[in-house]
């Protein structure tokens, strides 16, 4: 059954609990549960949450095995942005995670595309990935996919946007300079055969890439549209970023009657 089911929040807070516990229930039914990760601001409530919820006992970090997204190119891994560090800290740390079973590709290898490749490997060795947290760019981007992206696209060297260096630049204190320009990512169809999706998103900021992701025709202009085609998406909003959409009123709808039965 294919469904998007659009849950829009009070505030970012309320927007990383109803993440967590979508992530929760996904991998509680799985023997050897595969979390994908992403970075950045957005997810970082959904973590919270998590690690809330692995104090308390309702979620179990200790079986978990996890890929990231995607990661700078040329940044040491050491560097408090490179995303072995941000995923270190505000995941591996915070939920508990045993550090050997996440994977996070390297942007220093000598052989970057050996690098892509073997990254694929691992995660078909897992057995793919359960539930993939995934925020979006504001010009619709998942993982590093910038608009133009094949959908058909797997694990590769991509170049930044101007944009996406624009945003990241609060990472670097606001150097643009620093931010890398070359990135390893996840390709689209890579993140596509995730078995579900949590999309996690707050801000006005938002508002027109995640109007463009669920109402708008899905293609490479948009990267997150590809989401519309995915059998299990569950995208998770608060009030700013779901200001752009038309159909608000029937999403509201549908959640308010949409048994368990139904979905
Ligand atoms: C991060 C990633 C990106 C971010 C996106 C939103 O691993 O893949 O797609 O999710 O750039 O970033 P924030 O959440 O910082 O606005």
């Amino acid at each position: 059954m294919f469904v998007m089911e659009i849950l829009v929040m009070p505030d970012p807070a309320a927007v990383g609990e109803e993440a967590a516990r979508a992530v929760t229930r996904i991998l509680a039914a799985r023997p050897r549960p595969v979390l994908g990760i992403a970075t950045g601001s957005s997810p970082i409530a959904t973590y919270e949450s998590l690690a809330r919820a692995a104090a308390e006992g309702e979620f179990d970090p200790s079986a978990v095995t996890a890929f990231a997204l995607d990661e700078y190119v040329g940044l040491p891994l050491d560097h408090p942005e490179s995303y072995h560090r941000v995923v270190q800290r505000d995941v591996v740390e915070k939920l508990g995670l045993s550090p050997e079973r996440v994977h996070v590709l390297d942007g220093t290898a000598s052989d970057l595309k050996e690098e892509c490749a073997d990254f694929e490997r691992r995660m078909q060795a897992a057995g793919g990935v359960d539930v993939q947290i995934l925020g979006i760019g504001a010009n619709g981007h998942i993982g590093f996919n910038e608009p133009g992206s094949s959908l058909g696209s797997r694990t590769r060297i991509k170049t930044l946007a101007p944009q996406t260096r624009r945003d990241n630049a609060r990472f670097f204190g606001g150097r643009i300079g620093d931010v890398p320009i070359h990135c390893l990512t996840q390709g689209i169809q890579t993140i596509m055969e995730a078995r579900s999706i949590v999309l996690v998103a707050h801000g006005a900021g938002k508002a027109e890439a995640v109007a463009a992701m669920i109402e708008g025709p899905s293609g490479a202009h948009c990267p997150a549209s590809a989401l519309q085609w995915h059998p299990r998406a569950i995208v998770v909003l608060d009030e700013e970023a779901a200001a752009g959409l038309k159909h608000r009123e029937y999403y509201d709808f549908a959640r308010d009657n949409s048994g368990s039965s139904l979905v």
